[in-house]
């Protein structure tokens, strides 16, 4: 069951601030600021004195994300101000921007406001880049505004009192709307897919599993004039894939292979593709044969992030319109013990040919990844990145803010971290390479597929590794990343899209170098 998610008409609107007649106008404010900026003093004075004189008193700190709202504001139009935190002025980032504007749109939404007006980045340096702050405010908007609530009824969705919100930034100045326009085009597109990466993520295992995640693949398809392949367990057999096979055999729920290709003008020509996309789907991971303990099992159903935001970047690649050729590879299985399931002692001759003693069933991601990456490695692509929810290891060494980054091409490796910084996904850099690959020998196969404690998210990476040949590639860990319990004044609990607006920006920055 997926509700109609809510809607957000983003815009920009040239205007002064004091004429807004918004039904809240939300303006933000930097941390340690003794006196209102000057950009503030036409709206203050129609505030009659209300915004400076609370900040003089300190009642608002403008720390980040800190919000205020006041209301009959003198003889302004709008019903509301809100006055938001944006914390030091010389800490700022873009992501700052992003956050107060999904902090804007949450707290808006808490007020059943309909129409928004965004006037945050109103004081921020000039050296900060117009197109992207447009880009940053649509983006936490937007996102900001999703929160998975499609099995509450209706009338008990405390924060769902806007169906459709109208979000305007407001710029006074002509020779930046334009700018702001652009950016806030682009951000509100790669939001969207990263709310619909999220949307499917937080499916429960009971409602998404291989063949119905299958199913809608190739409905995003429809609507987004991708191509969609769906190779089915028959097509996987044949193939060779049986370390896919191997993971789902324990489910009556049986794997898929799904394949979706975005082709963009100008990149008809080539036809291997520029970037293959892989992400791990696995709809439920309970471990297995290897079963996994109970406490927490409930959260692996976000085991299929990563095959999610492959989804999410496909579905967002026609509106963007890259003059690339990406392939999105999801290889989907759900993990459960039965009479039929896979065990510890099996060995599997995966579909690269190389032979793996399986010794955990529970670390079965990347025995699915390496079937899918050796079909990617086939397309000669110019190259491939994967996220996947692999291993608790690198929630131990990284946490919850970074996903951990493995390459084998240090050019990629750089892209993609100037991609992080951009969108906001963080990426930190880990080890991998033929030292941590020893821990993965076997010694009745080709490799087996736990290399123990030590270096855990390395060892995986390495395993990975083998199946790419020459091609530079990517890993993306997002096992900590990819969902939370945690929510924030900019966004609700659950799968948070991480890697949707981060592969985005990547292919961005590759059409750019290309064209
Ligand atoms: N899906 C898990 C990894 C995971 C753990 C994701 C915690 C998110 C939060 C993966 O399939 C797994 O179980 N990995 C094992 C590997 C081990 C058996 C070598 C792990 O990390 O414990
Ligand atoms: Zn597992
Ligand atoms: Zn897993």
């Amino acid at each position: 069951m997926m509700r109609k998610p809510k809607r957000t008409i983003m815009q920009v609107k040239k205007d002064q601030l004091h004429q807004s007649q918004a039904d809240v106008l939300a303006v933000g404010i930097f941390q340690d600021a003794s006196r209102l900026p000057s950009d503030y003093t036409a709206l203050n004075k129609a505030a009659d004195g209300l915004i400076g004189k609370i900040i003089k008193m300190g009642d608002f700190k403008g720390k980040a994300n800190e919000t205020t709202v006041l209301y009959s504001p003198g003889k302004l139009s709008c019903k509301r101000i809100m006055l938001l935190g944006l914390g030091k002025k010389d800490k700022l980032e873009l992501s700052t921007l992003r956050q107060a504007a999904g902090t804007a749109a949450r707290t808006a939404e808490t007020l059943g406001v309909v129409h928004l007006d965004l006037a945050l980045h109103i004081p921020v340096p000039a050296k900060f880049d117009l197109e992207r702050i447009g880009q940053a405010l649509a983006e936490g908007a937007v996102a900001g505004r999703y929160d998975y609530q499609d099995y509450l009824p209706a009338n008990k969705e405390k924060n769902a009192t806007s169906p459709l919100m109208r979000v305007s930034i407001i710029e006074p100045k002509t020779s930046a709307v334009l700018k702001i326009k652009r950016g806030c085009k682009i951000g509100q597109i790669m939001a969207q897919a990263q709310n619909q990466t999220r949307m499917v993520a937080n499916m429960p295992g009971n409602e998404l599993n291989p063949p119905s995640l299958a199913r809608l693949a190739q409905k995003v398809s429809r609507q987004t004039g991708l191509k969609c392949k769906v190779f089915h367990d028959r097509q996987l057999d044949e193939m060779g894939m049986n370390a896919i096979l191997a993971v789902g055999a324990g489910s009556a729920s049986k794997p898929r292979l799904i394949r979706l290709d975005y082709q963009g003008r100008a990149s008809r020509a080539n036809k291997n593709p520029d970037v293959v996309v892989v992400g791990k789907a696995i709809t439920f991971d309970s471990g297995g044969i290897s079963l996994k303990p109970g406490a927490n099992m409930e959260a692996m159903k976000f085991d299929k992030c990563g095959g999610c935001a492959v989804l999410g970047v496909m579905s967002a690649l026609s509106s963007l319109k890259f003059p690339l050729h990406v392939v999105g590879l999801i290889p989907s299985a759900e993990n459960l013990p039965s009479h039929t399931s896979y065990r510890p002692g099996d060995i599997v001759r995966t579909y690269s040919g190389k032979t793996v003693e399986v010794q955990n069933t529970d670390a079965e991601g990347r025995m699915i990844l390496c079937d899918a990456l050796a079909y990617a490695q086939k397309m000669k692509p110019g190259a491939i990145i994967d996220m996947a929810t692999l291993t608790g290891a690198c929630v131990i060494a990284l946490g919850t803010h970074h996903a951990g980054l493995f390459s084998n091409n240090d050019s990629l490796c750089d892209q993609l971290r100037q991609a992080a910084d951009r969108s906001g996904d963080c990426l930190w850099p880990l080890p991998s390479g033929p030292d941590y690959l020893e821990q993965m020998r076997s010694k009745i196969a080709d490799l087996r597929n736990i290399g123990g404690r030590e270096g855990g998210s390395c060892t995986a990476a390495a395993f990975l590794g083998e199946f790419v040949g020459n091609i530079p590639w990517a890993h993306i860990d997002i096992a900590g990343v990819s969902d939370t319990n945690k929510s924030k004044p900019y966004r609700g609990v659950g799968a948070t899209g991480f890697g949707v607006r981060l592969v985005l920006e990547y292919l961005r920055g590759l059409s750019k170098k290309k064209g």
